[in-house]
């Protein structure tokens, strides 16, 4: 793994951020979707597809069952699925990119066996798998668990459709039984299924390549299984990145006198852009941009975040919000109710000169504003990863973020998007 540096220098509330900056096609849209090309009779395109780092665990997993992804231009993409045959999900790859588990689904519908390791990511809490085996088993699957890897096989080789219950709304869970139940003999039920606007877009598409997905946008789903997809010419065209669209928008509250955060679409992020303007954030919001500036920093108003699911607050723009609630006047109260190691990064903000208290796992206390100071950081995730960023902007000196593969997980190239605004950020390779 690459152990790439970011060098940035601080603002200090001094230097400002202006110009333009586009949103990328949306990470957690791309991947279900490369994904769901196990269950094609033929192959599709991909368009406005992010030059992340996940894109090269992705490729590293469609080689190893088979299948072609080939670049035709920059964020363009051909999957090929002539030659699909591989019932394994590569390790290495799943070690690295929890989303990994995406596949399982498709797999295991199409070819009635998978195995796969216990998939690992970003370092943010337990992140179990038990929703994933037990609607597998509900299908009639029966697993096996030895030497760190999972053995799936379908009862007469392939899954039957079945009811199934989500205790928790999973984002990959829901996506996953939505693509086994296409392939499954009969009806499937999806109770309290999550609604993430990438979900959406992923049934939207399965649907118009022949799947029958009915109650999309609605805590239940009902999934008539079939036969293989086609897509004929149909293109995937990948929507905006709802949380770099967040992350860039909290980045210019703070730290620009003008930025245009442009490709984007408001409509995905309205927790977001309610809390800011309430908080005195000067922003005009368009049907696919967002103009803000840092003009009322002095005095935002503190607000308190409860994460939830979609479309409640994301828990993947609660480290940048944070960040912007040091500089807010007042106290607020973070309250992370999706995963349980999601806050330890805040000591760290703390050792910037951030007044934040801890009081257990899940809830932390911001007092602000006060004055950040550059030091070296290490992201455990890639929001987190993000969120050093901003906080290394607002602060002033010099910053160190040390494990950048973190960041080049979700933020494609980075460090030559924010200089074109005016940041002094620079890579040191490793
Ligand atoms: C997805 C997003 C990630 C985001 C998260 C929550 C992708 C590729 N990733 O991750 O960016 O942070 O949604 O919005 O879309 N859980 C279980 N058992 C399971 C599965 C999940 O208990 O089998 C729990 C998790 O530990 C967590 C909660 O469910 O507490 C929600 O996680 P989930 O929605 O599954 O997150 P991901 O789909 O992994």
């Amino acid at each position: 793994m690459k152990k790439d540096k970011f060098i940035i220098q601080g603002l200090g509330n001094n230097n400002f951020l202006s110009g333009k900056i586009r949103v990328n096609g949306a990470k957690n849209a791309v991947l279900p979707v490369m994904a769901s090309s196990v269950l094609f009779k033929d192959g599709f395109g991909v368009k406005n597809v992010p030059f992340i780092e996940d894109l090269n665990r992705l490729d590293e997993i469609l080689k190893g069952l088979g299948i072609e992804m080939k670049k035709e231009k920059e964020g363009e993409y051909f999957i090929n699925t002539k030659g699909i045959n591989g019932v394994e999900i590569d390790e290495e790859a799943s070690k690295r990119m929890r989303a990994s588990v995406i596949f399982t689904g498709p797999i295991l519908a199409r070819f009635g066996e998978l195995v796969f390791p216990h998939p690992g990511g970003c370092v943010i809490g337990a992140r179990p798998i038990d929703l994933f085996l037990d609607g597998f088993e509900k299908m009639g699957a029966k697993i096996e668990h030895s030497d760190g890897k999972y053995s799936i096989k379908a009862k007469d080789g392939r899954l039957k459709g079945a009811n199934i219950f989500f205790k928790i709304p999973s984002v990959t869970a829901t996506e996953t039984f939505i693509m086994a139940g296409i392939l499954a003999e009969g009806k499937t039920t999806l109770k309290n299924v999550a609604i993430e606007p990438e979900i959406i877009s992923l049934i939207e598409w399965l649907n118009s390549c022949g799947a029958k997905i009915k109650g999309v946008g609605t805590p239940v789903l009902e999934i008539e299984g079939g036969v293989l997809l086609e897509a004929g010419d149909k293109i995937y065209e990948t929507i905006a990145d709802r949380l770099e669209t967040g992350s860039f928008l909290i980045l210019g509250a703070l730290c620009a006198s003008d930025l245009e955060i442009y490709n984007c679409n408001p409509a995905h992020l309205e927790i977001i852009t309610e809390m800011l303007k309430d908080s005195g954030v000067d922003m005009q919001v368009g049907k696919d941009f967002i103009k803000v500036n840092n003009k009322n920093l002095k005095n935002y108003k503190a607000f308190n975040i409860k994460t939830h699911e979609y479309p409640g607050f994301p828990t993947d723009l609660q480290s940048p919000m944070t960040v912007f609630l040091t500089q807010a006047q007042g106290e607020s109260l973070i309250f992370e109710t999706i995963f349980e190691g999601r806050l330890n990064y805040t000591s760290d903000l703390v050792k910037m000169g951030a007044d934040i208290k801890m009081w257990d796992a899940h809830r932390v206390t911001v007092k602000g504003p006060n004055q950040l100071k550059g030091r070296e950081l290490e992201g455990p995730d890639i929001r987190t990863g993000f969120a050093f960023v901003i906080a290394s902007l607002v602060a002033e000196k010099e910053s160190v973020i040390t494990n950048v593969y973190y960041i080049d997980r979700g933020y494609g190239s980075i460090e030559k998007r924010l200089s074109g605004i005016g940041a002094d950020i620079k890579r040191v390779e490793n």
